[in-house]
């Protein structure tokens, strides 16, 4: 019998070592791979996210000065969105949704094209900011059931969202207007403002009706959006999302991106005109417009339509812009403009990956900018109306006299490198036209050209889309910009 125990007592202390020994070598396996994932999630921080959440994560990146709201600084380890309660640090399938998604209506964008590997190697990569990540581990998400049918619930909704006092940040009609919306701060001190909920299908935390529930059950850490979790019926809750989502059916809903461009073979007239009918002939396609400097009333997509006939490109944009401002003569005017962006090195690589840049980051990039003010000068100097410029802008009307295009040529190679072309190498025309609300650019370049700062257009490559608004005081690096658009010639497989 004693024996039979000594025997047990063995097998158990060698299964337990024999399990000791595994537990270890799986650890150790762990630990290596987890530290190959941070160097790659390194490298890719370095190169994506770096620009706007700093080296150190801090959230102090060089374009960071353009942005609001501001970028998140890592090293406090607060996140806004979260299956987790209040306080607590997100799970992985947190912020892998986050990078899915991006923050709509702010300049974090979509990080949708990283592979599965390479948004978890980021986001290892961030966990290495704060000490809170080695001291905590993320708490259980709350518990989110099935969904219900919004069909009976809507006005229990209605009610709910005025005894919770939601209206009083959001507004009674959820357009984001309550008494205390304007004076609503963030935990760093900056303004924010209540979401307007008449703006269906952009929510920052996800626009289903689970996300809606998620967001308002577990608040908003770091902003005055509290978490809801627990003080009402889960039944009452269900029924608040269900109104919230109801109140985004009232506008318009949000755009949709294409996926590339196709270039139209078209016969080209000698000048083509933003209303030609030529684009109407051309598949127009829909390009994501992020304001940098978060506002109402940004515009949140352009149309581009393109036509060539092998020795010219002509690219018209379109967008919704509901002043024309043209007078930057005036320090508190600013002008209205729209630019399109060309890597110069086209084809894979990680530059190419980079979202979109505007000279903000990624490889060199050719820059075409139509300005409202430069084509305002010169169609009064073709008037003969060139000395009705105002006095004191002289500098700025001899500018003008020489040039013979409203778009500037520009290269850059990242923030505060913009450099314009050579005078003899300003080859881009066109012109643009405002109307009922919309402004309509064209862009009109010969395919081969010589020189090297200038886009090859001969073969398929990426473009992207950037606006200012006059109006709302745009200017420089604030502006909306959209990601990168491929382009293609009709009938040209890649
Ligand atoms: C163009 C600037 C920009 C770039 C580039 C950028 N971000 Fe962001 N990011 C932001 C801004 C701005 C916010 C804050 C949005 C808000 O508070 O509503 C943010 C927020 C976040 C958050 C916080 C989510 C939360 O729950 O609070 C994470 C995580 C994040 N970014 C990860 C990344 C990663 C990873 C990359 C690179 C792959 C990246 N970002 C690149 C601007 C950027
Ligand atoms: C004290 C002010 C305040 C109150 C009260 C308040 N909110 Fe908010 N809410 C905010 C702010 C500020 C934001 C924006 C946070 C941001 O953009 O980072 C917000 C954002 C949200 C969002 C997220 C939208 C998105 O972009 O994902 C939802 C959903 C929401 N609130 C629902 C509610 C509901 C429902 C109630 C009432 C039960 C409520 N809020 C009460 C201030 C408030």
């Amino acid at each position: 019998m004693r024996r039979r125990i000594a025997l047990t007592v063995t097998v158990l202390v060698l299964v337990a070592a024999g399990v000791a020994v595994m537990v270890a070598r799986r650890a150790a396996r762990q630990s290596s791979e987890t530290a190959a994932t941070v160097a790659a999630g390194k490298a890719i921080y370095q190169a994506q996210c770096a620009v706007c959440h700093g080296d150190r994560g801090n959230g102090k990146g060089s374009i960071a000065y353009l942005l609001s709201p501001r970028p998140r600084d890592f090293t406090r380890a607060v996140f806004k969105f979260r299956s987790t309660p209040s306080g607590e640090l997100p799970t992985d399938a947190d912020l892998l949704r986050t990078l899915d998604n991006g923050v709509p209506g702010t300049s974090m964008p979509s990080w949708a094209q990283l592979t599965d590997a390479e948004r978890r190697a980021v986001i290892a990569h961030i966990k290495t900011f704060s000490n809170e990540w080695k001291e905590r581990t993320p708490a259980a998400p709350i518990a989110i059931g099935k969904a219900p049918s919004c069909a009976s619930l809507t006005d229990r909704g209605a009610q709910v969202y005025v005894k919770a006092g939601c209206a009083k940040c959001h507004g009674e009609g959820g357009k984001g207007d309550g008494p205390s919306s304007t004076t609503l701060k963030d935990d760093r001190g900056d303004p924010i403002r209540a979401y307007d909920f008449t703006h269906g299908g952009r929510m920052k935390g996800g626009s289903k009706l689970e996300d809606i529930y998620r967001t308002f059950s577990t608040g908003l850490s770091g902003t005055p959006m509290p978490a809801y979790q627990g003080s009402y019926p889960d039944e009452d809750l269900w029924a608040l999302a269900c109104f919230v989502q109801e109140l985004g059916k009232s506008g318009a809903p949000p755009p949709a991106p294409s996926r590339e461009l196709v270039i139209a073979r078209e016969q080209l007239p000698p000048s083509v005109t933003p209303d030609d009918t030529i684009f109407d002939r051309a598949t127009p396609a829909t390009v994501l417009l992020r304001a940098l400097y978060a506002r109402d009333a940004a515009p949140d997509a352009a149309e581009v339509r393109a036509v060539s006939d092998g020795k010219r490109l002509a690219v018209r944009v379109e967008w919704r812009d509901s002043s024309q401002d043209a007078r930057p003569l005036r320090i508190e005017d600013f002008r209205d403009g729209v630019a399109l962006e060309f890597p110069l090195q086209q084809g894979e690589g990680a530059a190419e990956r980079s979202f979109y840049g505007m000279g903000m980051h990624s490889g060199p990039v050719n820059i075409w900018h139509w300005k409202a003010d430069w084509q305002l000068e010169l169609s009064s100097q073709i008037a003969g109306k060139a000395t009705a410029v105002r006095a004191g802008a002289v500098g700025n009307a001899m500018a003008a006299a020489k040039r013979s295009s409203p778009i500037e040529d520009l290269n850059a190679i990242g923030p505060g490198s913009l450099t314009p072309q050579p005078a003899a190498e300003q080859n881009v025309s066109g012109t643009g036209a405002w109307r009922d609300g919309r402004w309509r650019v064209v862009f009109v370049r010969d395919i081969e050209t010589r020189y090297g700062g200038d886009a090859d257009l001969r073969t398929a490559g990426k473009l992207a889309v950037a606006v200012w608004d006059g109006s709302a005081r745009d200017r420089d690096g604030q502006k909306s910009v959209s990601e990168w658009l491929p382009y293609r010639f009709d009938g040209v497989k890649n």
